[in-house]
């Protein structure tokens, strides 16, 4: 067992998009891992959360802390700070540009911006449909500054039957995409060889 000042460190960011329940499916997902996640949700992301999941963030399971969202001095808005990877969960389309522009309107901006210049993992989990021009133009701009674009799009090849069944396909994806291990992960292989 590692030490908590060992263990690996792994950012959230909650915006204010819709489809919260991929929050709740990727949280259950990371139960058991040995790995600290801590949480920033914006005041969008608040709402939405509450609207979606009738949920606080703080009452979401697995997150050890969370910072507010306005708090440019937290840790977090440092290079120096530890954390392997970042994900945000739903991305809006406003956050996205904020990344895209650079601009640190918020502390999950900021972050990202941080996690990008120091070359760490930043995955975004964009949600909004269709997309227009804007939307596509920030998206490329922010895979070419080195973030992977991962829409919150389930996967059904597993016939999920439910929604949270489909939330689950998309919650090993990002874990896939942030590098960790989920021992009962069911893939595309599997499938076929049974
Ligand atoms: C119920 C609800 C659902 C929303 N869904 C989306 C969405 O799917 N995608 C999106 O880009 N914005 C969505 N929005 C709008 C954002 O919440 C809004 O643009 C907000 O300013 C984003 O701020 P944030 O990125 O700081 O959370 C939604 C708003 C509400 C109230």
């Amino acid at each position: 067992m590692k030490s908590v000042h060992e263990k690996k460190k792994i950012l959230l960011g909650i915006t204010g998009a819709s489809g919260m329940l991929f929050v709740t499916s990727f949280l259950d997902t990371l139960t058991g891992l040995d790995l600290l996640v801590h949480g920033i949700c914006s005041a969008s992301g608040r709402n939405v959360l509450k609207m979606e999941q009738g949920l606080e963030p703080e009452e979401l399971p697995g997150v050890s802390h969370w910072f507010d969202h306005e708090d440019l001095t937290a840790p977090p808005a440092s290079g120096s700070s530890d954390y392997a990877s970042m994900v945000v969960l739903p991305c809006t389309m406003g956050s996205l540009a904020a990344i895209a522009g650079g601009l640190s309107l918020n502390l999950i901006h900021r972050a990202a911006d941080v996690m990008l210049k120091e070359r760490r993992r930043v995955v975004l989990a964009v949600r909004e449909t269709p997309f227009n021009r804007t939307h596509l133009k920030n998206m490329l701009a922010v895979h070419d500054a080195g973030a992977v674009i991962c829409p919150t799009m389930p996967s059904y090849y597993l016939r999920p039957q439910t929604l949270a069944e489909a939330a689950q396909t998309y919650s090993w994806r990002l874990a896939d995409q942030l590098g960790l291990d989920i021992p009962e992960r069911k893939r595309w292989s599997d499938l076929n060889q049974s």
